[in-house]
């Protein structure tokens, strides 16, 4: 049934927040479970929409899941079967990142086509031409790329796109080049945190990787692969999200298990706003200062500015006095949060891939809609921040990305509370 948040703004917020497993490091890293018969053990899982999605996924897969609290167990050796059907993997695109193991361990493979949302149309044609660079045939038909590979074998492939470079096509290809012969150069590679863990959780399966989070990453490809136990990191866009929260409602808030060295684009930025991250060992503390500048932002593939904290950071000019520009450079029709911004008295327009905010002293509370998992971030920020209630329609967008966001941000003193529709 649906659900509504319902926040009463411009409550003080103190205290601690504790930050989940990332949940773009966890996907493929359960997609890569494929790669063996053998068990893996992997912990800090966030209880996410999109985490449970995956399990199913890999258990319509012909896999053994247990979710433990936050520790996933994957294992069994019943034959795998080689269709991803289209009812799970068009409500996750993340889960088109079971095509490269699939092809690797069973030389085939039928995934349904990630179904394009409200960030973009999603294209998956770097995916294709990196795997067809190592041999797969392909064909799409019903919606469904059908892959063939007998004989794939590695080569030294340049996967940089049109807007740079994409983080779950490099995890395709890594994984798909573990269990193939010869030797695989990906060029152009993602180099995202994820994909650091994504290399890290392989290596630990036996297969031989280097380069993972560089822009080029070289795999020799190994005859098998065992289970292994790993446990994931923080979330970067979590901790991002948290942070800019604490600097649209001027509060001073720490983090735990968050780790600095992954948000060094959004401390620059904010610092260049009016706020300071003190950063110790897993712990970030968010100072906002008194002096709060409108500041301008582009987002890039990592370590760029990332487009997963650019509605929320959007939500943080909205309501600071001055005009800034924010560009997305890596999703650039990423502005559905716009209109619903301005519902609460922002003053955003959009010029093709700007938007130009010119920020209010105050926005005032109203129902607005969730949708995009960070958009619907970003309206929780503008709530917060907001004189009056405001309403969040369709809250289960956010519960794909946040966990137990609404518990974490009671437990901060937050006015916040989920009544059904
Ligand atoms: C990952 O998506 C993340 N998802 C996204 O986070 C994130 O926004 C994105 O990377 C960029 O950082 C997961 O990790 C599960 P891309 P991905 O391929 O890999 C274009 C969230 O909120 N492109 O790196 O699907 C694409 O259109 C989600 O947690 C092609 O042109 O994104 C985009 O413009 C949202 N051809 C750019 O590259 C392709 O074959 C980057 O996309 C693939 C992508």
């Amino acid at each position: 049934m649906l659900e509504k948040l319902v926040i009463e703004g411009q409550h003080p917020l103190k205290g601690t927040v504790e930050i989940s497993g990332s949940k773009n490091a966890v996907l493929p890293i359960l997609a890569a479970t494929l790669l063996t018969e053998g068990t893996s053990i992997i912990e800090n899982v966030p209880r996410l929409r999109d985490t449970l999605t995956m399990i199913a996924l890999l258990r319509s897969l012909g896999k053994d899941v247990d979710f433990t609290k936050n520790t996933v167990t994957v294992g069994g050796n019943k034959p795998l079967k080689h269709i991803a059907e289209y009812k799970l993997v068009s409500t996750m695109r993340g889960s088109f990142c079971v095509l490269g193991p699939l092809l690797a361990k069973l030389k085939k493979a039928k995934v349904s086509l990630p179904g394009g949302c409200v960030i973009g149309v999603r294209p998956v044609d770097l995916h294709l031409k990196g795997l067809k660079s190592l041999g797969v045939k392909f064909e799409v038909d019903g919606g469904y790329v059908i892959g063939d590979g007998p004989r794939m074998k590695g080569c030294q492939i340049y996967l940089g796109g049109v807007f740079g470079s994409s983080v779950l096509a490099t995890a395709n290809l890594m994984m798909a080049a573990t269990l193939i012969k010869g030797e695989t150069v990906i060029d152009s590679a993602a180099c995202e945190p994820e994909i650091y863990d994504l290399g890290c959780f392989l290596s630990k399966m036996g297969a031989q990787i280097t380069g993972h989070g560089t822009p080029r990453i070289i795999i020799q490809g190994v005859k098998e692969l065992k289970g292994a136990h790993y446990r994931i990191g923080p979330d970067r866009v979590e901790a991002g999200t948290y942070i800019l929260l604490a600097a649209a409602t001027k509060s001073t808030l720490t983090l735990k298990n968050a780790d600095c060295s992954q948000l060094v684009a959004l401390k620059d930025k904010l610092e260049e706003h009016g706020v300071e991250l003190q950063c110790e060992l897993q712990t970030i503390v968010v100072k906002p200062k008194f002096i709060r500048r409108p500041t301008s932002i582009t987002t890039y593939p990592y370590p760029g500015f990332p487009t997963d904290l650019q509605a929320q950071f959007m939500a943080l000019m909205a309501n600071t006095p001055g005009v800034s520009v924010i560009t997305d450079k890596v999703f650039p029709d990423r502005f559905i949060h716009i209109a619903e911004l301005n519902r609460m008295g922002a003053q955003i327009r959009r010029e093709g891939s700007i938007a130009v905010v010119e920020g209010v002293r105050v926005l005032h509370g109203a129902p607005v809609m969730a949708s995009d998992l960070r958009a619907s971030a970003a309206l929780v920020i503008a709530g917060l921040a907001a004189k009056g209630k405001t309403e969040i329609h369709r809250v289960y967008h956010l519960e794909r990305g946040y966990e137990g966001m609404e518990h974490k941000l009671q437990k901060i003193g937050a006015k916040i509370t989920r009544v059904k529709e």
